[in-house]
């Protein structure tokens, strides 16, 4: 057996992560045990909820202990296999680690069979047409309920999961606000067909901005930042209004200092229903949100959006432009 390429926590991260923080290693490739496959990696995926496994502190998955690897959701081709449905050349995405050959068993959390489709490049299935994509579909319609005629109004509008959000809410005859971050942000919405679009840096009263956007004011708000824009949003919530709580990346850097919504009052005054949840809660919604998904691609409604760079040492590299605000759509590495 060959060598396997990993990388792993070298010190946990005060603030933005550091370069320092990850280390990458050598050692030799395990052999698979039986109803087990040996996966080699092709799509890394850099997620903002990487940042909450590297601190010491209660997450929805076990913190990842200094000189273990990174945890996180990757795309992969079976290279050897002791399963008898996951023969050598199937292509799977699970949750998995930053190593650029993992070995898997058939209950691997998050496994799921990926069937390219001619003319799509491999790293969609690890974007707008895999996580990404279920994720934005199950916060838009599971949680946030949204329908045709209906506000909906995201927040990291240009990352992955946002503009995804917001293209699909667009399909679905839903009128659409996007807040990001940067001029160039502003214009990737814009392109994506966003009723507006703003950029919450350049404004000096951005609830005014989202009010004039949307006067009649929003029915689902899809959140993935959480603090001061949670709490700058929660009243402009109408009657009846659903927050589906996707992430609060604003608090991630720093969790040791979250910032306090004062407006919660808002949910009783407007009988606001508001949720957090995790894609892979809703395994009953999953299929039918890629048949959905896979449509709107095919008919040209959703452009899968990513960043992505080559070479398995580039994951921490694009993990902390993720974390530093910098990247446009999906952040993924190929290898
Ligand atoms: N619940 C689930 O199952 C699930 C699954 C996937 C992702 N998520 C969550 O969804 C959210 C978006 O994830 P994503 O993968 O789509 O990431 P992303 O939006 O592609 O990238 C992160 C963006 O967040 C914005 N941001 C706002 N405050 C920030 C801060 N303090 N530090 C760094 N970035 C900040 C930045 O855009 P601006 O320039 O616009 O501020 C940044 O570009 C995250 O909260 C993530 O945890 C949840």
């Amino acid at each position: 057996m060959g060598k396997v390429r990993q990388i792993v926590l070298a010190r946990r991260p005060a603030g933005v992560p550091q370069p320092e923080d990850f280390e990458l290693v050598e050692g030799a490739i395990g052999e698979p045990g039986d109803g087990e496959f040996l996966v080699a990696m092709r799509v890394g995926s850099v997620d903002p909820a990487i940042r909450g496994f590297l601190d010491d502190r209660p997450s929805y998955i076990e913190p990842v202990q200094l000189g273990e690897p990174i945890k996180g959701m990757s795309l992969g081709e079976v290279v050897v296999s002791r399963h008898p449905d996951y023969p050598v050349g199937t292509f799977v995405r699970a949750f998995a680690h930053w190593a650029d050959h993992y070995i898997l068993s058939g209950d691997a959390w998050g496994l799921e069979k990926v069937r390219p489709q001619q003319g799509v490049e491999l790293h969609h299935y690890m974007g707008a047409l895999g996580p990404v994509g279920l994720t934005a579909w199950v916060g838009l319609f599971a949680v946030g309920e949204a329908k045709p005629g209906e506000t909906v109004l995201v927040s990291a509008a240009a990352g992955a999961t946002g503009s995804t959000v917001g293209q699909i809410a667009k399909a679905s005859g839903c009128k659409v606000i996007g807040i990001a971050g940067s001029p160039e942000k502003v214009q990737v919405m814009r392109d994506l067909g966003f009723d507006a679009a703003i950029d919450y840096r350049a404004t000096s009263d951005l609830v005014a901005d989202v009010s004039a956007a949307a006067p009649e004011g929003i029915d689902v708000f899809f959140d993935n930042v959480g603090g001061e824009m949670l709490e700058a949003m929660l009243p402009l919530m109408r009657l009846h209004g659903r927050v589906a709580v996707c992430g609060m990346i604003d608090q991630y850097n720093d969790a040791d200092h979250p910032h306090g919504v004062t407006t919660l009052w808002q949910l009783v005054v407007n009988r606001i229903k508001m949720q957090g949840f995790i894609t892979y809660d809703y395994p009953e919604v999953l299929e039918r949100a890629q048949r959905e998904l896979d449509g709107w691609v095919r008919e040209g409604k959703l452009k899968p959006l990513a960043n992505v760079r080559d070479g398995f040492e580039r994951l921490p590299e694009a993990f902390i432009d993720l974390m530093s605000g910098r990247t446009i759509g999906k952040t993924l590495v190929r290898i």
